[in-house]
């Protein structure tokens, strides 16, 4: 948890922090999100206002969790978060977007393109008709917990495979509810952990699963 009395880091100094070398990458993703995103109904017109402290920042501070040569599979990755964010701070990790829409996936195809991203498969499939398994499976806005667990769980790898749920403040009262589900799909631990804290104004709540 941040001290209430310390200032959180310039959004500056926050995307230095998580993209280190990548970000001039990061600010071209941006930069496509902020036009052809919006004009393609990929994201909101409001959301251009705070695209780093909403979606590129809170998605990119949970990367130091990824392990060099993980295998990633991001669900309903949508304009591409947190998946295309994940790919452009780590180049040492794999990741398939996941995504069932052909409006998204083209638009992830040009991202994809435009970006140069060599660690990036993109599937145009629903989760629950894929049939591989990863090391990680990250879903952010998608489903409830309960839901996520169905359709990400068996796609992550047994005996330490994880999913990494990005919530917001109902995670705690989602475990509570998906809890069942989860340990009957084989769910080993279940953690809410923050990730930012004391760099960014509202640190990225994330459940943990380890299966
Ligand atoms: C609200 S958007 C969130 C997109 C992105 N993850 C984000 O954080 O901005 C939800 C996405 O999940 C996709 N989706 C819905 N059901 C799905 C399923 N069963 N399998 C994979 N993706 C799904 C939708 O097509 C949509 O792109």
């Amino acid at each position: 948890m941040r001290d209430p009395n310390e200032e959180p880091v310039s959004r500056e100094t926050a995307i230095e922090r998580f993209f280190g070398d990548h970000v001039e990458l990061a600010r071209e993703y941006a930069a496509i999100l902020s036009a052809d995103g919006v004009e393609r109904g990929m994201i909101g017109p409001r959301e251009v206002g705070r695209l780093w402290e909403r979606h590129l920042l809170n998605c990119a501070a949970v990367t130091p969790s990824l392990v060099a040569g993980d295998v990633v599979a991001d669900v309903g990755s949508g304009a591409g978060l947190p998946g295309v964010v994940w790919a452009i701070a780590r180049p040492d990790v794999t990741v398939t977007l996941i995504e069932p829409l052909l409006r998204r996936t083209r638009f992830l195809e040009e991202v994809v393109d435009r970006l140069g991203l060599e660690n990036v498969t993109i599937r145009r499939e629903r989760a629950e008709a894929v049939d591989d398994h990863f090391d990680v499976v990250t879903a952010r806005a998608v489903a409830n917990l309960s839901k996520l667990a169905r359709w990400c769980l068996p796609l992550v790898r047994v005996r330490g495979g994880r999913l990494l749920a990005l919530k917001g403040s109902s995670a705690a009262a989602e475990v509570e509810k998906a809890r069942g589900v989860l340990e009957e799909l084989g769910a080993r631990s279940i953690v809410v952990t923050t990730y930012g804290d004391g760099v960014l104004e509202i640190p990225t709540t994330v459940v943990e699963v380890l299966r």
